[in-house]
C-alpha cells in the first residue's frame, strides 16, 4: 500500500509486549455482528448512516472486478413495504418475528445489474458481510435477509434490477450467544428464557485432515 499502513500495524502489533497483545478489533466486531430479529424502534437510523454502510462496497474485492451489485438504502415509509415482504426466524416459526414493536425500520436491498451467477453470489456474500460489520461499527446491527417475495419489493421500490438480498438495519434490541458446537451436532438456532442461541462449529471440526 502507498501509505505503508500494513507494514506500520504488525509494527505496531509486534512492538507491543505479549501481555498486553490486545484482541484484533475484527474478531470483537465479527463477534458483536450476530444476525438480529429485534431492534429498538425509537432509534431512527439516518441516511448518512445507510449510506455510509453501503460504502463500504467501494473497498470489497469483486470477481474479475465488474461491480455488478446495486444497492437500494429504505427508510421512513417504505420501509413499512419491504417489511411486508420478508421473513424473519424460519427456524422458530412459533415466534412469529419480529416482535411486535420491535420490527426493522431501515434496509438495503442489494440488487445486480447482471443475472445472478456463482460470481455474483461470491461477489454478494463479501459485500453483505463487509456491510454488517460496517453497521456493527457503528453501533447499529442487521441481517442478511434471503427469504423475501423478490418480485413484490422489485415492484413496490421501483427496481430496474432484481433483488438478491436485504439487510435490515437497526439498533439490535436482542441478546444473541453463540456457543460452540461439533460437527454432527444441531446446528439450528434456539431461544431460551430471551436469549438467542447460535451453535457454531468449533475449528478443529471445520480444518479438513
Ligand atoms: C445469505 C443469508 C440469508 C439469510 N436469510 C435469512 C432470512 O431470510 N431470515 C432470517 O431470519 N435469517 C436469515 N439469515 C440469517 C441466518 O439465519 C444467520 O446468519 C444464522 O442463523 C447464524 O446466525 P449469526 O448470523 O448470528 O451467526 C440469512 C443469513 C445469510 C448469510
Amino acid at each position: 500500500m502507498a501509505d505503508n499502513y500494513l507494514e506500520k500495524r504488525m509494527e505496531d502489533y509486534r512492538n507491543q509486549p505479549p501481555t498486553k497483545r490486545r484482541v484484533a478489533t475484527l474478531l470483537k466486531l465479527l463477534r458483536a455482528n450476530r444476525s438480529y430479529r429485534g431492534y429498538d424502534t425509537s432509534f431512527t437510523v439516518r441516511e448518512d448512516q445507510l449510506r455510509s454502510i453501503i460504502e463500504v462496497a467501494t473497498l470489497c474485492p469483486s470477481a474479475r472486478n465488474q461491480q455488478v451489485l446495486r444497492f437500494r438504502p429504505v427508510l421512513d415509509a417504505e420501509a413499512d413495504v419491504v417489511l411486508k415482504h420478508i421473513r424473519l426466524g424460519g427456524a422458530l416459526p412459533e415466534l412469529h418475528l419480529p416482535f411486535a414493536g420491535t420490527e426493522p425500520r431501515a434496509f438495503v436491498v442489494i440488487c445486480s445489474t447482471v443475472p445472478d451467477s456463482h460470481y455474483v453470489s461470491v461477489d454478494l456474500g463479501i459485500v453483505a458481510q463487509s456491510m454488517l460489520l460496517r453497521a456493527t461499527e457503528l453501533g447499529l446491527g442487521g441481517i442478511c435477509i434471503g427469504a423475501f417475495d423478490h418480485a413484490e419489493i422489485k415492484e413496490a421500490l421501483g427496481l430496474k434490477y432484481d433483488p438478491l438480498l436485504v439487510l435490515a438495519i437497526g439498533r439490535p434490541k436482542e441478546r444473541i450467544e453463540l456457543c460452540s458446537c461439533s460437527e454432527g451436532e444441531s446446528l439450528t438456532y434456539y431461544r431460551r428464557e430471551d436469549i438467542h442461541y447460535v451453535p457454531k462449529i468449533k475449528v478443529d471440526d471445520l480444518i479438513l485432515k
